[in-house]
């Protein structure tokens, strides 16, 4: 055996350096480098024995059949369609948001349905898990629970029960006697994620990570777990509110930013039938500064509220904040009125935000933004009928947009009688909405007068 070494490791992307740098060279990120040992002794690459086998690609038979139920309709959405066998799956967030509720709500689902799970949890013990899952109403022989942090006793277990699938809560907290680093650096986190995919492929059982977030939004640690994994699927929202959304940012095997509508209730999570409803519920009709956009997330289409609210500024430099939205959004808007439209917003505070803590990607959403902005700054309410769908670009032409009959059905299924569209968007003669078509965003302004 060598000496051991030192090396670090950047919690962000996982790029590799011999000496400690502020500045990650693959990344960008700052302060993100973490020292790590590596035991001396290096594995020799050992020559392959054996042959190689190619299988024809039509030989291979579709495995889309053999998705299974997680019992959660909007869990399965985000997964594409069911739980696929032998995936490898992360759910991420915050802490207290809810993964484990939505974990074990799941294998309850799995158990009651005739599978066996196991639960392997490395940070809560036997008995605080049975407070919780009698608070969801869970008990089962088929749910096996093992408070554990070394994974390396899993592949014997899992050989001796033969689950359907295999939770881990969480990744950050379980280690693998075969590195040396401590539970959480990346090295481990990488060595454990390997261990559990080949556990996941080896005999199709799926596998369920739980991994915290940091305040920055990353999984804990590295990005490179993402990569590792097959799936990956956020939660959002606040503590504070009742709504979760679980968003899948990957999906080897179905549509990414597909998303999915939880309500944390006193027996855990529920689902909710029409999010669209959800978020625009408790909206004010009559107040200035709020505006409907139909947005289309994944593969639905959903309606949410934008509210603005512009203010004479105290500051030097305008404040420009936003809250589920890109900030740099809301700065090219803010440009695009000013220029275009001589809207003077430069001595104003511009705040933006989504109302029921969803996040808005789509850029779809910017007319209803630039609406809600002028709305606010005249002090004018939008028509509270009309919805806005459209991409600004810097010119302040309005930019066409996908799948319009999807959002249009949508806003009328909600009672809007009016949509402001793109001009020449297809929507194949779709009936019981209005559609006032605009070229610029300067025609959107005589809405707000
Ligand atoms: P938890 O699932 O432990 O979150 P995570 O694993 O992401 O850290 O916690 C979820 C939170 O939800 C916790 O603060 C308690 C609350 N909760 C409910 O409101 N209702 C319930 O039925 C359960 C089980 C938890
Ligand atoms: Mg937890």
């Amino acid at each position: 055996m060598g000496k051991d070494k030192v090396k670090y490791v950047c919690t962000e992307c996982g790029y590799e350096a011999a000496r400690w740098l502020g500045k990650c060279p693959g990344c960008e990120s700052w302060n993100s480098m973490e020292e790590e040992i590596v035991p001396g002794g290096r594995n020799k690459g050992k020559e392959p024995t054996g042959h190689l086998r190619a299988i024809p690609l039509s030989a291979i038979t579709s495995e889309e059949a053999a998705r299974f139920s997680s019992g959660l309709g909007e869990l399965d959405r985000v997964l594409g369609g069911g739980i696929v066998p032998g995936s490898l799956v992360l759910l991420g967030g915050d802490p207290g948001i809810g993964k484990s509720t939505l974990l074990l709500q799941t294998a309850g689902n799995l158990a009651r349905g005739g599978e066996r799970v196991i639960y392997l949890s490395g940070e809560e013990s036997l008995h605080q898990i049975k407070m919780r899952s009698s608070r969801l109403g869970i008990n089962s022989n088929r749910i096996f629970l093992v408070n554990e942090q070394n994974l390396d006793y899993l592949p014997k277990l899992v050989e001796e029960l033969k689950p359907r699938v295999i939770i881990v809560d969480s990744i950050q907290t379980v280690y693998t006697g075969q590195v040396s680093s401590i539970p959480g650096t990346v090295t481990q986190l990488r060595e454990c994620t390997a261990r559990l995919m080949e556990l996941a492929k080896k005999d199709g059982r799926t596998v369920f990570l739980a991994g915290h977030v940091t305040k920055e939004g990353a999984i804990a640690g590295p990005r490179v777990l993402e990569h590792m994994v097959d799936t990956v699927i956020y939660f959002e929202g606040d503590k504070e509110h009742t709504y979760r959304i679980l968003r899948s940012i990957k999906n080897r095997f179905g549509s990414t930013n597909e998303i999915g509508l939880l309500e944390m209730s006193g027996q855990g999570l529920r689902e909710v039938g029409n999010p669209s409803r959800v978020f625009l519920a408790g909206r004010n009709q009559k107040n200035s500064g709020s505006a409907v956009v139909a947005s289309f997330e994944g593969t639905r289409p959903l309606l949410v509220e934008v509210q603005a609210l512009v203010t004479p500024s105290g500051y030097s430099y305008p404040r420009r904040m936003v809250s589920g939205l890109d900030q740099n959004r809301l700065a090219l808007i803010v440009a695009v009125l000013e220029k275009r439209c001589g809207i003077g917003l430069s001595n104003c505070d511009v705040y933006l935000k989504i109302a029921g803590g969803v996040f808005v990607r789509d850029p779809s959403a910017d007319l209803g933004i630039a609406a809600a902005i002028v709305s606010s700054f005249r002090d004018t309410p939008v028509p509270p009928d009309t919805i806005f769908v459209g991409e600004v670009g810097l010119s302040g032409e309005i930019r066409a947009t996908t799948v319009m009959e999807a959002r249009l059905r949508e806003a009328v299924n909600l009672g809007f009688s009016r949509a402001v569209i793109p001009a020449n968007t297809a929507r194949n003669g779709l009936t019981g909405i209005d559609v006032v078509e605009v070229h610029t965003i300067d025609e959107v302004l005589e809405f707000i007068q």
